[in-house]
């Protein structure tokens, strides 16, 4: 019967389509173009805006979508091709549009029960340079433009004209190289706010690591001097890291999270995916490719390396957060993954999927440390070997989901 029922359940909601998430339309920021705010093909930059309601109108959420660095001349070319490095891309691929808006971004209070009601803004990534770049000449030969950090600046007033600058309660988040994104910009942010608003900041995937005597350091190190040069960063990044490291280190973030003022929350994989994948081994063999694809086809070899890629990130991750003067939360497991907030089984309904830690969600866990119920630093020390969580099929997560909240009501 309860199977019976269960099933019946599943089919109306396949029939009622998705139930989690929502479509939002995407604006493109045509008045930042006099002010050359544009992304690399010299395109307007793009964002999503989902109104708040009820309680939630006084409160606002950035997300800055990630997507990699381009780091010279013809992958930022590359970049133009799609919608990371031009808004008319994006336009021309989005279906009626519009972008999905799941996870944190949710607005139905079932799967997202602590910001569902807010102001929630999606910018759009398309200069390669984690929102950072300040080049005032055009690339001649390409009409590549680099203007991050004015596309940040830019969207910044235009969020303040539609009364973010009201805020109660205000987040900055991102994912990826947009986590990163969050880390450099994150003190910026709080100073648009009063000294009243609760302002804080939460960078998802975005602890990259240095790994200095590890595989691929000479890589990852010589990857982000090649985005400094080709962005021309180095006057751009925070000079209380750019006093004491070179401007490659200060794209690292354990040499930025120590003297950020604003509070901060990273969530990261000890497994991250995009680190193990693509920056240990960056002339991959097929053996690790197939690794690192599928994780049952890894030989010893590589189950060690992941081990000992794994202790470096949380003796990393511990130091950083030991070097730093305000507060910090932090929710690091062992699901081989990378980026989390944007998607149901990895944020809101993680717990579903086997990845919680002191038995929470991350969404929960982010959620406790934002509005001060409790401090929240966890580590999964147990698990040293990556875990797959993938979980069952939308509809049943999301079922599941949805009873998990109607168990544990928030307060
Ligand atoms: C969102 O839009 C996409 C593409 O247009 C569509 O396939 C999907 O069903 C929509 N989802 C919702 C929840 O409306
Ligand atoms: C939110 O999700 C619940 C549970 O799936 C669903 O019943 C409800 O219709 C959704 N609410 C909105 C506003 O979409
Ligand atoms: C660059 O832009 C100028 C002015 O809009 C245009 O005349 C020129 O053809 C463009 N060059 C390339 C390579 O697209
Ligand atoms: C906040 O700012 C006001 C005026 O700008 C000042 O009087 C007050 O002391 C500040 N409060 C805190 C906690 O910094
Ligand atoms: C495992 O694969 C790696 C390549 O990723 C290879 O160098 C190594 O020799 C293999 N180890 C074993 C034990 O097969
Ligand atoms: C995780 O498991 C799913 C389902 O079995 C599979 O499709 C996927 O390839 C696995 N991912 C990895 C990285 O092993
Ligand atoms: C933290 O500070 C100690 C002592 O100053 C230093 O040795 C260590 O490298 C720092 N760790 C990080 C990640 O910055």
């Amino acid at each position: 019967m309860a199977t019976l029922l269960l099933a019946l359940t599943i089919l109306s909601l396949v029939a009622a389509g998705i139930v989690a998430g929502h479509n939002v339309t995407i604006t493109l920021l045509d008045s930042a173009v006099a002010r050359g705010a544009v992304c690399l093909d010299c395109t307007p930059p793009a964002y999503a805006y989902s109104p708040g309601f009820g309680d939630g109108v006084d409160n606002w959420h950035v997300y800055l979508e990630g997507g990699g660095w381009c780091r010279n001349v013809a992958e930022c070319l590359d970049k133009t091709g799609y919608h990371l490095g031009s808004s008319a891309k994006l336009m021309s691929t989005a279906q009626n549009g519009v972008t999905f808006f799941g996870g944190m971004l949710d607005s139905n209070s079932t799967f997202n029960p602590d910001f569902y009601n807010w102001h929630v803004v999606k910018i759009f990534y398309c200069d390669g340079s984690s929102f950072m770049s300040d080049v005032e000449d055009v690339d001649p030969k390409y009409n590549l433009t680099y203007r991050g950090a004015r596309i940040y600046d830019a969207m910044m007033d235009e969020l303040l004209r539609i009364g973010m600058g009201n805020a109660k309660n205000a987040l900055l988040s991102g994912g990826s190289a947009g986590g990163l994104a969050t880390t450099l910009h994150c003190d910026k942010f709080q100073s648009l706010f009063h000294n009243t608003t609760r302002v804080k900041c939460v960078s998802d995937s975005g602890f990259f690591i240095h790994g200095e005597h590890f595989y691929g350091a000479d890589w990852r190190e010589s990857f982000f001097s090649r985005v400094v040069s080709t962005h021309g960063l180095t006057d751009m990044l925070p000079t209380s890291c750019t006093s004491k490291f070179s401007p490659t280190l200060c794209l690292f973030p354990e040499n930025l999270v120590p003297d950020i003022q604003t509070p901060l929350f990273l969530i990261e994989s000890a497994f991250d995916a995009y680190q193990i994948g693509v920056t240990l081994f960056p002339d991959r063999s097929p053996q690790w490719t197939s690794c690192i694809l599928n994780l049952m086809l890894c030989n010893s070899t590589e189950l060690e390396i992941m081990k000992d890629f794994r202790l470096i990130l949380i003796n990393t991750l511990k130091s950083t957060i030991a070097n730093s003067s305000s507060r910090r939360g932090y929710f690091v497991h062992s699901c081989y993954l990378h980026g989390h907030m944007e998607d149901i089984s990895s944020s809101t309904c993680s717990l579903i999927v086997g990845n919680g830690l002191a038995n929470k969600n991350i969404a929960e866990a982010v959620g406790d440390w934002y509005f001060d119920r409790s401090e929240f630093q966890e580590m999964d020390m147990v698990n040293n070997l990556p875990r797959n969580c993938t979980g069952d099929d939308r509809p049943i997560l999301e079922k599941k989901c949805s009873d998990y909240y109607i168990h544990h009501q928030m307060p």
